[in-house]
């Protein structure tokens, strides 16, 4: 199960009219990489939850899966409530069969075969990735004593630990019969990880997987920047230039993606740049953005850096006075 309804509120404009999960990080939608991640555990069948005014975005890109010779169901969540509301929607498509479930938002680097295999080597009702954070109070927090959780509390002020839930979980069945009980938390949502303490009181087992790599809630512009450069780096060797792309008197700092049908001209892009399709770039200088499909770009007075240009957006220099200094 892949969810994607949320609204993407702290991401707009970009997100005003495409769903969140349609971002691209390195010119790949979230999405995109989600499936991906899924059917490289040879995962085949897999179900979307959106809302219904993201049908014609999201199945307009991925179909019912058959470019991917995969099986794709969409699930509707009408109102925003919560990842445990989402996942009620998907009771009967899941119909009784052990699951994984991402939160189509996140950028997960940690392999997600430790939770599939923890499922199906059975014993276990629920298997959680788990990694430290900076800022636990946004996170839903695990408590653990004698290496087994014993809690989990949604965006504590007082957390018990910095290991968060980052969007990568692994259920049986037995997750719904937690997921009909709870009550809506004080943000009214119903909160998959006061489903996942149901099951702890229920005596359920729940297993958790600690991962060390960087792992990003895409939920806002500074962490979309800093997702596009993750997978950059982590991409660093494999090029990433559309044989498509024309390019004159430009200086190119790795890493970077450029998208098809680019035109650039006497520009220094990157490090960390991403260039969407069919944009236009002439005498700039880019570092650490991204530049979404269709942008025309010229004569910047200055270099930019830590910047995100909507799609078909125009940006000219020259027009201003010439004394104007970087800011
Ligand atoms: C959600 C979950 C939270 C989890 C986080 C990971 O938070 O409720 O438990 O730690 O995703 O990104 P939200 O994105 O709804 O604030």
């Amino acid at each position: 199960m892949i969810l994607c309804a949320g609204k993407g509120s702290r991401l707009y404009p970009f997100t005003n009219n495409r769903p969140k999960t349609l971002i691209p990080v390195t010119n790949t939608p979230l999405l995109q990489l989600s499936i991906m991640k899924l059917m490289e555990l040879g995962i085949d069948r897999i179900g979307i939850v959106i809302h219904p005014s993201q049908e014609a975005d999201i199945r307009g890109q991925f179909g019912e899966g058959e470019a991917w010779g995969i099986s794709i169901t969409y699930i509707y969540q009408h109102e925003p409530k919560g990842i445990a509301n989402a996942l009620k929607q998907a009771e009967d498509y899941l119909s009784g069969e052990a699951f994984l479930l991402l939160l189509g938002d996140n950028l997960i680097s940690a392999p997600l075969s430790d939770l599939k295999n923890d499922i199906e080597q059975g014993g276990v009702q629920a298997s959680l990735l788990l990694a430290e954070v900076e800022d636990p109070h946004d996170y839903g927090i695990a408590e653990i004593q004698d290496s087994r959780i014993v809690g989990l509390e949604e965006k504590p002020a007082h957390p018990k630990s910095n290991l968060a839930v980052i969007g990568g979980y692994a259920f049986t069945k037995e997750i719904f019969g937690a997921v009909n009980e709870i009550a809506p938390s004080k943000r009214g949502e119903y909160e998959i990880t006061d489903a996942i303490q149901r099951l702890i009181e229920q005596n359920y087992d729940v297993a958790y997987r600690v991962t060390d790599q960087l792992n990003i809630d895409v939920g806002t512009k500074e962490r979309w920047l800093q997702a596009n450069q993750k997978l950059l780096n982590a991409d660093a060797l494999k090029k990433r230039i559309h044989d498509s792309v024309r390019m004159e008197g430009c200086t190119i700092v790795e890493p970077v993606s450029i998208d098809k049908d680019c035109v650039l001209k006497d520009c220094r892009i990157g490090p960390y740049v991403s260039v969407g399709a069919g944009s236009r770039l002439e005498n700039c200088q880019i570092e650490n953005s991204i530049i979404l499909n269709g942008v025309h770009m010229k004569d910047l007075p200055f270099p930019i850096n830590n910047v995100i240009i909507g799609e078909h957006s125009i940006v000219a220099g020259g027009l201003m006075d010439k004394e104007v200094k970087e800011p």
